[in-house]
């Protein structure tokens, strides 16, 4: 853990101020570099009083995702333990594929940006990424499977990312068929799932997950987000975009695990819990044609199984409205 981490978790920690003293003794350095490290941590946002004679108290974390303020939250092995944050790039998806061709793109690999210029969803549709507002991020995970077993990585991922949610926020999340969150019907979050593999081995698969987490009402007035919502629209404490990152790491990390021991069966009957589409009447769209039925659940492949009233149908991609 970094130097910075380390002040960070412990004035998180503390019930009392806690004096530059305490601080250089537990970090390991001076005291004139624990002044330096708060004013550089304060310049980056973190609201630090100093209290006099007493020390240092941590009144607000920095709204900023940083390293150090990820790790002070961190509780995975390996999810988020390489971490590339940056200001601005195109997609994270983009940039998680030159790291994986330069060969820096180890299991657990985060890629997160504050905005993406060129931000993309599924089908190659364009994905608004505002800046400050969301949590753009591109996981690289190699896990120990087989090219087939990597479709119902989607489902797995969602599940995770709505129980990482609603630890943080209180707010409900389902799931809508194959990789959307929704909140009262809107969407909150997205996932795009790029596979990299030969026939028998899987290289690397992206996860990019976009979450709206800040935005406003009036940033889902362009008709591109009109059906979307934020989670701090849903939820009536203020949500820190790092601390719900470092509970997503760890309910990717737990589930991902999972999926490689177990495979998709345990995860089945909580997914078709969460999600708003099942008993109803759904009109599917795939790249061949549409078709409409009643949404029976999923299977252990995570395909949708949709009764016609002519036979069941299971779909492994498309589009699916209520
Ligand atoms: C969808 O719902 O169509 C999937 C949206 C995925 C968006 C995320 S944001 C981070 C990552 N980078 C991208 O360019 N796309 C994904």
């Amino acid at each position: 853990m970094s130097n910075k981490a380390k002040i960070v978790t412990i004035l998180k920690q503390a019930t009392e101020p806690v004096s530059g003293e305490q601080l250089a003794e537990t970090v390991g350095v001076s005291r004139t570099m624990i002044w330096k490290y708060i004013q550089s941590l304060i310049e980056e946002g973190y609201r630090i009083e100093a209290v006099k004679k007493k020390g240092y108290v941590l009144q607000e974390m920095s709204s900023k995702i940083s390293q150090h303020a990820l790790e002070s939250y961190l509780k995975t092995n390996t999810f988020a333990r390489n971490l590339h944050t940056l200001d601005s790039c195109s997609s994270t998806q983009k940039v998680a594929n030159e790291l994986i061709l330069n060969g820096q793109a180890p299991h657990g690999l985060l890629v997160v940006s504050d905005l993406q210029t060129e931000g993309k969803g599924r089908l190659n549709r364009p994905w608004a990424s505002t800046e400050g507002k969301g949590l753009w991020t591109t996981w690289v995970v190699r896990p120990d499977l087989l090219p087939h077993e990597a479709p119902p990585i989607t489902l797995v991922v969602a599940l995770a990312l709505a129980v990482a949610i609603e630890r943080v926020t209180s707010v409900k999340v389902d799931i809508k068929w194959p990789n959307d969150l929704l909140i009262d019907g809107y969407k909150t979050a997205g996932i795009l799932t790029e596979l990299q593999a030969t026939p028998d081995k899987i290289e690397a698969i992206l996860i990019g997950i976009g979450i709206n987490v800040l935005q406003t009402a009036e940033d889902f007035a362009d008709p591109l987000t009109a059906r979307a919502t934020s989670l701090q629209l849903a939820c009536d404490h203020p949500i820190n975009r790092t601390e719900l990152l470092a509970e997503i790491a760890l309910e990717l990390e737990k589930a991902i695990e999972k999926y490689e021991l177990q495979g998709f069966r345990p995860f089945m009957s909580e997914w078709e819990k969460r999600s708003s589409m099942i008993g109803e009447k759904v009109t599917a769209t795939t790249v061949r044609e549409t078709i409409q039925g009643i949404a029976l659940g999923i299977n252990e492949h995570g395909a949708l199984l949709v009764d016609t009233g002519e036979g069941v149908r299971a779909l492994f991609s498309g589009d699916v409205t209520l």
